[in-house]
């Protein structure tokens, strides 16, 4: 799979000097994958010789900047489908519009107008923020690079700004969806008088940097605190999608699906227990059909399915849940 993997990213990044040979090698291989039912491998090559290819990744590493903005960013291999995900109607509006106007940039831009690129994602803990970034990078066969704070923020001044700078730097030469993950971390509202001015001049910094990136560069942010944001730094983004808990008739939807490839789960009602579980949110439900599939397992299956969900929903009723966050819980 290593070589699958590579061939992808060469496939992406259109280092080749005959792109019409290229073309053909690689339908050739999508043929045999298809043939050998390695639908998926065939379908992320197809997909990757359609996306256009990376903007001057070798100029970044002619110029040797790329290590320092390397560093600062975590390099995900987008798996996640959007198909995979339950979404509010207008999540997935909105999802086909980026999608869209990403793939066509060309048209757009012919028109003098570029595509949207600055999506904000918001809602409670565990509902798809991540996953839904992941999925979009997966959608246009593009890298997905998380930021990682630890190696951002640093503790003499000036330091995070000099760092942002080699990372969009380095971010602006390749094609691809940049995830700033708790982003209220970074885009607090200014006006707190306990923040001091260093936090100010990077947020400033920040949104400069954002407003100087090329449309090719989608960049996503997730959080759980919208109302936490500054005004400017919400006014940035040109698509705030909004991720909702979910209500338990979705809970239901969410286990059907899992129960639907589970041969043991044949019978059992998700409704039911959708009621009895009272989850608050997808990632919750997850880690309920995931310790019941490890009773199960661990079982040598001698516990049926259904006496192991009862056991474990009469202990998830008696174990500690967080408080309901108040922020954005709502029906869509
Ligand atoms: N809308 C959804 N549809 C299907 N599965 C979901 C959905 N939301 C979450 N999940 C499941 O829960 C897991 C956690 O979700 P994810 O990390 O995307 O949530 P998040 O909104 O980013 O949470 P956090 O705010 O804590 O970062 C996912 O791996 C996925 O399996
Ligand atoms: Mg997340």
């Amino acid at each position: 799979m290593a070589n699958a993997e590579q061939l992808v990213s060469l496939v992406r990044s259109g280092v080749t000097g005959d792109k019409e040979a290229l073309q053909k090698i690689v339908e050739s291989i999508v043929a045999d994958a298809n043939s050998k039912s390695h639908h998926i491998l065939a379908d992320r090559l197809k997909r990757a010789l359609a996306a256009p290819p990376q903007p001057s990744l070798t100029t970044s590493r002619i110029m040797g900047n790329d290590q320092a903005g390397r560093q600062l960013i975590h390099e995900i291999e987008p798996r996640r489908q959007l198909s995979d995900l339950l979404l509010p109607e207008a999540a997935q509006e909105e999802a086909r519009n980026l999608i869209e106007e990403q793939q066509r940039a060309d048209v757009l831009r012919a028109h003098g107008i570029e595509p949207r690129h600055r999506i904000l994602l918001s809602g409670p803990p565990g509902n798809g923020k991540t996953s839904f970034a992941e999925a979009i990078a997966e959608s246009l066969a593009i890298p997905f690079y998380v930021v990682r704070y630890d190696a951002l923020i640093g503790s003499y001044l000036g330091e995070t700004n000099a760092r942002l700078r080699k990372l969009f730097d380095y971010i602006k030469t390749i094609r691809c969806v940049l995830f700033f993950d708790e982003f209220d971390a970074v885009g607090k509202e200014r006006g707190d008088d306990h923040e001091t001015g260093e936090i100010k001049r990077v947020v400033s910094f920040l949104l400069m940097q954002i407003d100087h990136l090329p449309s090719y560069v989608v960049i996503m942010a997730a959080t759980n605190h919208a109302e936490l944001l500054d005004r400017a730094v919400w006014r940035r983004f040109q698509q705030r999608i909004l991720f909702p808990a979910p209500t338990e008739a979705q809970i239901a939807v969410y286990l059907d699906r899992v129960f639907s490839n589970w041969e043991e789960a044949k019978g059992a009602n998700p409704k039911d227990i959708a009621h009895r579980l009272q989850a608050r949110s997808y990632a919750e439900a997850l880690d309920f059909c995931q310790t019941v599939k490890r009773r199960h397992i661990l079982s040598f299956s001698q516990i049926t399915f259904k006496d192991i969900v009862k056991n474990e929903l009469y202990l998830s009723q008696q174990s500690v849940k967080p408080e309901v966050d108040s922020i954005i819980i709502r029906n869509y």
